[in-house]
């Protein structure tokens, strides 16, 4: 964490929620923030597509902001099943998550399309959350940064600025395990992934651009690992679901 960047605290619900429950913690996350006033980070929440307009309209007016979790390339057209980052423009969406680590094993998405998918999200006035980050073997085999930096020069737009876009990394292995790389590796994986992204946006936009570490962050190591320099806050999954966890998360960066 730098006073230069503020920091960003994001809630990843993946497929979770139904509506009473996803209400409910979009509620006591609004809450929350509604009682704190000024706070010094900002709060956003990714409900499954099936809760975006309900969870929007719990905390509306509170400050905390709205994403999506993922879109299409396409703003509108046959595509079955699929939802455009104009669609969640329509929403109230600021935000959107692309190129998250299960969509690219479950719906093998590939850089090019995760880049796709980030200027469709910019076309649209959205942020774009972009998620980069190895798997257990790819670390083991000592590609860390060889694979963080190649998603980096494949899936961030040329032309990226530090206010249409975000990075998050999230090493796969770290993701729902309860494991996390020491503290010396989240940061010097955080420096190369800012150093790969002064090539591809230039020193300004890269020095100002927020890098999000994800993958068990929990309100028990938050502190640690926000505070660490080029963590600029956390894209977190399971302890976004309990609006307790969530905000004790938030806490740390203060
Ligand atoms: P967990 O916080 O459950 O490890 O999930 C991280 C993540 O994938 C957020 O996008």
């Amino acid at each position: 964490m730098t006073a230069s960047r503020r920091p960003l605290i994001a809630g990843n619900w993946k497929m979770n929620g139904k509506t009473a429950d996803g209400v409910a913690l979009a509620s006591g996350v609004a809450e929350k923030m509604k009682a704190a006033g000024d706070v010094s980070f900002d709060l956003l929440v990714c409900p499954p597509f099936t809760l975006v307009s309900r969870v929007g309209d719990a905390i509306k007016g509170s400050g905390v902001m709205l994403g999506g979790q993922d879109c299409h390339t396409a703003p509108s057209g046959a595509h079955t099943g699929d939802t455009s980052a104009e669609m969640l423009a329509d929403l109230g969406c600021g935000c959107e998550i692309v190129g998250h680590s299960e969509r690219r094993t479950n719906h093998k998405e590939s850089d090019e399309l995760v880049l796709a998918k980030a200027e469709a999200a910019h076309a649209n006035g959205l942020v774009a959350i972009i998620c980069i980050g190895e798997t257990e073997s790819q670390r083991d085999a000592g590609k860390t940064l060889d694979v963080n930096g190649s998603q980096v020069a494949g899936s961030v737009p040329a032309g990226s600025t530090a206010k249409n876009t975000v990075v998050a990394y999230e090493p796969v292995w770290a993701i729902g395990t309860g494991r996390t790389p020491t503290n010396d590796e989240v940061q010097e994986v955080h420096a190369f992934i800012r150093a790969e992204l002064v090539k591809k946006v230039g020193a300004d936009e890269a020095g100002a651009m927020r890098i999000l570490y994800g993958g068990s962050m929990k309100p028990g190591n938050a502190k640690e690992l926000i505070a660490l320099e080029d963590v600029d806050g956390g894209l977190i999954g399971g302890a976004s679901l309990k609006a307790d966890d969530f905000w004790a998360i938030a806490q740390a960066s203060v």
